[in-house]
């Protein structure tokens, strides 16, 4: 297997940049690909940079030139399922554009991605199943040794919860809770909101269904103080929680 692995922010990536062993970089879309070995396993790591077209071209250039054969994305999200609290973990098991909407054309209906025929994308169930594993491995056997108990208390985090369900993708950082109960009404059982897993997911589906795996850790609430807590999280916690996931679903 070689996995195609991508965030979209320095922080989201930078663990995993500093731990593999990079074989050599490669430079193409503006993009800087390090291409080497990570835990055993040959991996394509590359900073997608933020929203739906930036991680589209990427995971284009990661199939196309690179050849992966797997596709991982991790990054934050912003909660949107009640439950759900700062420093939990998503995998999605469908994902959805929630910024799509052809509706007005009566041929269409929101969020389905016209002469597609899709709304949601499907995920892989045996990577998805690894990944919760991961997940699960993750926050309960390292996460309390890489994160003191005082950051975690500062962000309210005491053993983060890991979830599998519908994430929906859009060009919009969520921060008015008006448009987060909308998105919550409309799309049943929505778990999280970010800006760039469906578009992974839809390249990886035309381009022959190629296994893909989206990865959030919750920073905000996407509510009025989103900005605030998605930055404080981004700086200080994102890193250990994207990365060692990852690492422990590569070894796994
Ligand atoms: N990523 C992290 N928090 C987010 C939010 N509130 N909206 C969109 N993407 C996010």
């Amino acid at each position: 297997m070689k996995f195609g692995i991508l965030g979209a922010m320095p922080e989201e990536v930078a663990l995993m940049a500093r731990s593999m062993t990079v074989h050599h970089t490669v430079e193409a879309g503006m993009r800087t690909f390090y291409v080497g070995e990570w835990v055993g396993q040959e991996v394509v790591l590359v900073l997608s940079r933020v929203g739906k077209v930036s991680a589209a071209v990427t995971t284009m250039l990661l199939l196309e030139r690179f050849g992966v054969d797997h596709v991982i994305f991790t990054g934050v999200a912003g909660g949107i399922h009640p439950s759900l609290r700062v420093g939990d973990v998503v995998i999605g098991d469908r994902l959805v554009q929630h910024d799509m909407d052809a509706s007005p054309l009566p041929a269409f209906e929101r969020f389905e991605i016209p002469l597609l025929g899709k709304v949601f994308f499907e995920s892989d169930r045996e990577i998805l199943s690894r990944a919760v594993a991961a997940a699960k491995r993750y926050t309960t056997e390292f996460f309390p040794q890489d994160v003191s108990a005082e950051s975690r208390a500062a962000f309210g985090i005491d053993t983060p919860a890991v979830y599998d369900g519908l994430i929906a993708s859009g060009d919009q950082f969520l921060a008015d809770p008006e448009v987060t109960a909308e998105l919550r009404a409309s799309l049943p059982g929505l778990l999280c909101g970010e800006m760039e897993g469906a578009a992974v997911a839809q390249v990886c589906y035309e381009m022959g269904n190629v296994p893909a795996t989206v990865i959030r850790v919750i920073s905000d609430q996407a509510d009025h103080s989103a900005a605030v807590d998605f930055l404080r999280f981004v700086n200080e916690v994102a890193e250990y929680l994207t990365g060692g996931i990852v690492r422990e679903l590569l070894a796994g």
